[in-house]
């Protein structure tokens, strides 16, 4: 018996929701297909991605939910990804997102979104170093995502219709502990003025998805603590973002971890002349720029 299931890509943070906001993209897709086998687990792939279950998100997931729910039979897990991996595009999370949806229909254990995406969350460690459930949340549930941590809690609110975005993934290569490096550049202490700043941004994110107000989340992507930590890892940053607002761009950050950089906008904006302005910003490295919307969560295919 096969179960096969896809889940989508993610942008985390959108700017002042550090580990706690998530938007799942329609820009790319991961495919995980289980098999069940006699015993161990099994990694499969045509991507250049580990194969050994304890290095590689899928293996980890599997790992963990074939002890939490005392599966005994084994499992081959056949992945193809489709989200490019280290870019800060979820990748990882996708691929997580899958298993952790598959495996739930193969062993029939209709689990809650807050249990897969604690299951998904596993596979983190393996690129991030640390669990956290932003990207694995919006690659579950689908939309946008708010994450309580303590208890594990998601929160996801459908995202209005005219939201669109374009996300330029720059031709750098990344290190293998691309989200731990950035991780290690966020400082440790922060200003109250600071804080206060990012969380009214961050509520008016909020406010705009639950008044499905595209321009008020667009506007409020603006992140003082984080994205100025982390600029100086991708070069061009503020080429690009300064290219992307001035083609109309409401709102301009980091994707996640990075390098990719995303723009909010609504169907009104010129998508086209936003994607150019920011490819122009990427011209040092150069860069691919997909335009794309909201996507839903992982799905039985
Ligand atoms: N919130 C995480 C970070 C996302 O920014 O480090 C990493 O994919």
């Amino acid at each position: 018996m096969s179960v096969t299931a896809r889940a989508p890509s993610s942008t985390a943070n959108l700017g002042p929701g550090f580990d706690v906001f998530g938007l799942a993209l329609d820009a790319f897709y991961d495919t995980v297909t289980l098999s069940r086998t006699k015993s161990g687990i099994k990694i499969i792939s045509d991507s250049s991605i580990p194969l050994s279950p304890s290095k590689n998100t899928a293996g980890l997931v599997v790992q963990y939910m074939k002890k939490k729910f005392s599966v005994k039979s084994g499992v081959e897990i056949k992945i193809k990804k489709g989200v490019p991996a280290g870019y800060g595009m979820g990748s990882s999370a996708a691929s997580a997102a899958a298993t952790a949806v598959a495996f739930d229909k193969m062993f029939n254990l209709r689990l809650s979104p807050n249990q897969l995406v604690e299951c998904a969350g596993v596979g983190e460690r393996a690129s991030a170093g640390s669990i956290h459930y932003d990207n694995v949340s919006a690659s579950v549930l689908g939309g946008f995502v708010i994450v309580r941590t303590k208890p594990l809690d998601v929160i996801k609110i459908v995202p209005p219709s005219d939201l669109m975005l374009c996300v330029a993934v720059p031709k750098l290569k990344t290190p293998p502990k691309k989200t731990e490096v950035s991780r290690g550049v966020i400082p440790k202490q922060i200003n109250l003025s600071d804080s206060v700043t990012n969380l009214s941004n961050a509520a008016a994110i909020v406010a705009g998805f639950l008044k499905k107000d595209s321009r008020l989340i667009g506007t409020s992507i603006q992140d003082i603590i984080v994205e100025p930590a982390r600029q100086h890892l991708i070069p061009g940053f503020s080429t690009v973002k300064k290219n992307a607002l001035r083609a109309g761009a409401l709102g301009v950050t980091i994707s996640g971890a990075g390098p990719s950089v995303i723009a909010f906008a609504t169907k009104k904006h010129d998508m086209q002349k936003i994607a150019k302005a920011m490819s122009a910003g990427f011209s040092g490295t150069g860069c691919d720029v997909i335009i794309c919307r909201p996507s839903g969560g992982a799905k039985i295919v």
